[in-house]
């Protein structure tokens, strides 16, 4: 059973663990507790445009995902092109729960239950995965992603991948 809550300051020291995980680590910048804390309080306070959750899988705490609307990032939005857009980011800490074909259905579960809710009126969702992170491409294919083209984000390319909702 895969659920989702509403990410707490409890929840920074797993945070931190799963993003020095070797098949983690590659794909993100490391994270300290401090910076955890820098970070992320404002997206549990509400005064971010982005909100994070913990995804549970059979009551286990297995990774995070975040979803904001593309627009209120404007150098986003200008590498994306989509405006009537939600962008995710996600990633699955703990090692048990990875390569077993949870990550798509966990992507879907989370647009479904918590994206689409907070955001009744967008027609899209968009993730940018490093272009080289075939296994996170791959996992947005199997959710239903198309892959479009090679962006620039922050200097760094990556691999845009939308949704078009029905
Ligand atoms: C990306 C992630 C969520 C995918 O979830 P998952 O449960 O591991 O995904 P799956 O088991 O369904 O595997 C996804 C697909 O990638 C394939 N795959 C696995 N490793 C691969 C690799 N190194 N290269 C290419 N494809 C790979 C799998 O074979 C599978 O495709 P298939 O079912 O057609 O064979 C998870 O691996 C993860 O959190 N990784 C680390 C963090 C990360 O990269 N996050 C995304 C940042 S945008």
């Amino acid at each position: 059973m895969i659920t989702f809550r509403a990410i707490t300051r409890a929840d920074y020291a797993s945070l931190v663990r799963w993003r020095s995980a070797p098949h983690v680590a590659r794909w993100f910048e490391p994270l300290d507790l401090a910076t955890a804390e820098a970070k992320y309080q404002a997206r549990i306070d509400g005064t971010s445009p982005t909100r994070m959750h913990i995804v549970e899988i059979d009551g286990e705490d297995a990774g995070y995902l975040q979803h904001y609307l593309v627009r209120d990032y404007p150098d986003y939005l200008a590498a994306v092109g989509e405006p009537n857009a939600a962008g995710i980011d996600f990633l699955i800490g703990e090692d048990r729960f990875v390569g077993k074909g949870l990550g798509p259905r966990v992507i879907r579960a989370y647009i479904r239950d918590v994206v689409v809710p907070a955001h009744r009126s967008i027609r899209k969702i968009v993730s940018t995965p490093a272009f080289d992170n075939a296994r996170s491409i791959r996992a947005l294919e199997k959710a239903g992603f198309l892959q479009r083209t090679t962006i620039d984000v922050d200097g760094k390319p990556e691999r845009l991948c939308i949704l078009q909702l029905s």
